[in-house]
């Protein structure tokens, strides 16, 4: 085991997935300096560390930091840790060996879960993390991992939610949360680690739900956190859905609004499926993550209610596209949280070859079925610009008279949104700003802030918001 001492702040576990490496990049980018990656093929995280593959454990530099060529550690085998002071550390962990997990989270400051598929990992890594003292940021983890978590007995830190200028982004029906008192602290500066690296960019995301929790103030915090996970933090769903997915909305219900009263959604494009991403989408379809064709009306959900719909034309999307109608959890808590009367929400496939694969999914085991979803999906993709979109139209009032605006994300795919947002909640973990507990990214970075951040984001192609004063034009076509 190491000691936190000389450790990186940032150890990323699936670091050579689609997330992974947009998160490594990221985390690069945004001077988090050097960081321990972990992935169960050493060649493929030893290439993405830059130590190279032929040499001794830490034999060859690494490419995060400025190396000085000193501390090389660790020794064959599994959960070894390659390094060089100074430079990224590479490490073969496979997550189902509890030794080489917990070598792997040892003496770091933030572990970042991007292995998958979350569905069948759970909370393994999420314990290892809280076990060695570290926090815990999860690209995935929704109710399953929630409920495992809090059933072990980690705080929910979604009281804890607040903005200390008083005024979040959130707007209207946001004031369900912001209850922290007198003893918040302001942002960034009381956390556990904050200041201790390196890291300038996204961790101004965080809404500031900094309190004094259990821990020490300043870097020397961490070492005297519980490693039953008391004064730890853990930020779940920190991807693009959930995650980002409430995130807009919530920024968008800041955008003028006294009220916001109905929600339509759409997302989605010309996006393939990864292995991980297909066996949770996999995995959601038996229950609990969303209700298919239901709709939020009236303030509840009405199951049914809803159809798909074929070669419709739908607001910024190019051409005739397919939307699946459903309510996912999150958008029932969205709801619930703004006030919304309405909400309707639509997977929309750009492509017929996907959806024609959805439909026959229910004939196959859960491996097959996701291999067919990236088989296809794939194909899809094949000769065409793939493309992930989001579209939010909002209606509510203002000053007494109605209000109807549109936020439109773009991007090439929706890994790198996933990975922009978990990158943001790790920075925001680390500069302190999140109270220690379990939440959601949703629920602890500041809306208006991962909006400004993508604005900056190469990887997203359009990000705005325009005014909407006529009413969604959909041409129907027809019925699935
Ligand atoms: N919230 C969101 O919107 C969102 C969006 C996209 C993805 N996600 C989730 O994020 C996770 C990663 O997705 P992805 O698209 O990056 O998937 P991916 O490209 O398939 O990558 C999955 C990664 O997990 C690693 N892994 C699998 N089993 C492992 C094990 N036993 N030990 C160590 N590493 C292991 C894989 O390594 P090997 O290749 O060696 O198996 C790979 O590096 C999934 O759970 C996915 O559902 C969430």
């Amino acid at each position: 085991m190491r000691a936190g001492r000389g450790a990186p702040a940032i150890a990323v576990l699936g670091c050579y997935g689609a997330v992974g490496r947009s998160v490594v990049r990221r985390l690069r980018e945004a001077g988090t300096g050097p960081l321990r990656l972990g992935g169960r093929d050493l060649d493929r995280v030893r290439a993405l560390a830059g130590t190279g593959s032929g040499g001794p454990a830490g034999a060859e530099a690494a490419t995060g930091g400025a190396a000085t060529g000193e501390a090389v550690t660790g020794t064959a085998g599994a959960g070894a840790v390659e390094a060089r002071a100074g430079a990224d550390e590479a490490v073969a962990v496979d997550l189902r060996d509890a030794a080489a997990l917990a070598a792997f989270c040892e003496g770091c400051h933030v572990v970042v879960n991007c292995a998958g598929p979350s569905s069948r990992i759970l909370d393994t890594v999420a314990r290892a993390a809280l076990a060695a003292g570290a926090h815990y940021v999860d690209v995935a983890g929704d109710a399953a991992v929630r409920d495992r978590l809090t059933a072990a007995g980690l705080p929910t830190g979604s009281a804890a939610r607040r903005d200390p200028a008083g005024h979040g982004s959130d707007g209207p029906g946001s004031g369900d949360h912001g209850s922290d008192g007198p003893e918040s602290a302001g942002r960034g500066s009381d956390g556990p680690g904050s200041g201790d690296h390196g890291f300038d960019g996204p961790g101004s995301a965080g809404r500031g739900s900094t309190g004094h929790g259990s821990e020490g103030r300043g870097s020397r915090g961490r070492g005297r956190a519980g490693r039953d996970g008391s004064g730890r933090v853990v930020v779940l769903s920190a991807g693009m859905m959930p995650g980002l997915s409430a995130l807009l909305p919530r920024h968008l219900a800041g955008q003028g609004f006294d009220r916001v009263d109905r929600l339509t959604a759409h997302v989605g494009g010309v996006d393939r499926f990864t292995p991980a991403a297909a066996l949770d989408y996999v995995a959601s379809l038996s229950g609990g993550y969303a209700t298919p064709l239901a709709v939020w009306r009236g303030h509840q959900v009405i199951p049914r209610a809803s159809r798909p719909r074929r070669g419709v034309e739908l607001p910024h999307f190019p051409g005739r596209v397919n939307a699946y109608p459903y309510l996912s959890a999150e958008a029932e808590r969205l709801a619930r949280s703004l006030g919304f009367a309405e909400v309707e929400w639509s997977s929309v496939f750009d492509g017929e070859l996907t959806l024609a694969a959805l439909a026959r999914l229910h004939d196959l085991d859960a491996d097959t079925a996701a291999g067919e979803l990236v088989r296809t999906s794939r194909l899809e993709a094949f000769g065409r610009t793939p493309y992930f979109q989001m579209v939010f139209r909002m209606e509510g009032e203002a000053a007494g008279r109605p209000v109807a605006r549109t936020l439109v994300a773009r991007a090439a795919d929706s890994y790198e949104l996933s990975a922009a947002v978990a990158v943001l909640a790790a920075g925001a973990v680390l500069r302190g700003l999140v109270r220690p507990g379990l939440h959601d990214a949703a629920d602890v970075l500041d809306a208006g802030a991962v909006f400004q951040a993508l604005l900056d984001d190469p990887a997203v192609t359009r990000l705005e918001v325009v005014d909407d004063v006529s009413p969604a034009v959909e041409v129907e076509e027809g019925v699935l």
